[in-house]
């Protein structure tokens, strides 16, 4: 239609569409099971639900491969990051759904299998987590604060800001010298605040009263060397603000790369032990 309202679905929606189209079967394929036949481990049934989530956690654990292997992955156009992401994603999800429904919606009575349905709801729980984290964040750095850091450089920019402060603090005026002083041990190094996961802007106004408080004292030069001291001081807690957050964005990985990596392991020996017995 002319006006957009409708037309052809966003290409983005695709692939959300389909694999929630395939969840939607799967559950319908369970409740044919529950009225055809008993649900039970090891029945054609079972193995079936057990085999589509095998296959889907090994597509999951691909991503991380081809993360690695971005050059070898574009020489042979093995698809866009972008793409790769959603399988991964929802790969995750219905692969969770199998698993359950593999498992009968029971917990597992073996050692190996109640590991396996753990881990399995630890690495989707964390996925999801990680993703809301991924979205969130940079919204947040990007709305409330007006300096962008590069995390690797945020250590030279602190050192920095604190040697240009405690330059100006030496050849000014003894009372921003004195407020400089307080203020040092919060130039020193970057600093994690878990404040700033609910205010962005968390330390701005308690420092602020002081430095206004101040203002009203000092006169002509003083007040402006005054104003840079805070310029510098309010850009230390906005880079504080960056390290806080971005670091989050890499250490949520930690929670999530190695739980799935040991879902992989554990899911060859349960393989193993089927086969084998
Ligand atoms: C709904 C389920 C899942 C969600 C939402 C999810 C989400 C994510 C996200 C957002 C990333 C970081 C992607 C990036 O920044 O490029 C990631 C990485 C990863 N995920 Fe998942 N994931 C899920 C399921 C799984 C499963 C089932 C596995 C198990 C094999 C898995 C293994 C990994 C690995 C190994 C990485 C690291 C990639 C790398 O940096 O090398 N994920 N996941």
């Amino acid at each position: 239609m002319a006006n957009g309202v409708s037309g052809p679905m966003p290409r983005r929606w695709g692939m959300p569409v389909l694999f929630l189209l395939a969840m939607a079967a799967a559950a319908a394929g369970f409740v044919a099971n529950a009225y055809f036949s008993e649900i039970r481990a090891g029945n054609v049934w079972s193995l079936t639900y057990g085999s589509a989530a095998a296959a889907l956690l090994v597509l999951a654990v691909t991503y991380g491969a081809r993360r690695r292997m971005m050059r070898l992955a574009s020489r042979f156009r093995a698809g866009g990051a972008a793409g790769w992401l959603g399988l991964h994603i929802w790969g995750g999800a219905l692969f969770l759904l199998l698993m359950l429904m593999h498992s009968g919606f029971r917990l597992p009575s073996g050692v190996i299998t109640g590991w396996l349905w753990a881990l399995s709801w630890w690495t989707v729980l964390s996925g999801i987590g990680g993703r809301m984290l991924q979205r969130w964040i940079p919204r947040m750095l990007s709305s409330g604060l007006t300096t962008e850091v590069l995390y690797e450089r945020i250590p030279d920019l602190v050192e920095e800001i604190r040697g240009r402060a405690a330059r100006l603090a030496a050849g000014s005026h003894e009372a921003i010298a004195t407020l400089y002083r307080d203020l040092e041990p919060e130039f020193a190094a970057p600093r994690r605040r878990w404040l700033f996961f609910v205010d962005i802007t968390a330390g701005r106004e308690r420092r602020g009263r002081e430095f206004r408080h101040l203002r009203r004292l000092l006169g002509g030069e003083d007040r402006e060397q005054l104003d840079r001291l805070e310029g510098f001081y309010r850009t230390k807690l906005e880079i504080d603000a960056h390290y806080t957050l971005q670091q989050t964005l890499r250490l949520w990985l930690y929670l999530h790369v190695p739980g799935s990596l040991l879902l992989v392991a554990l899911l060859a020996a349960h393989l193993y032990s089927v086969w084998a017995y």
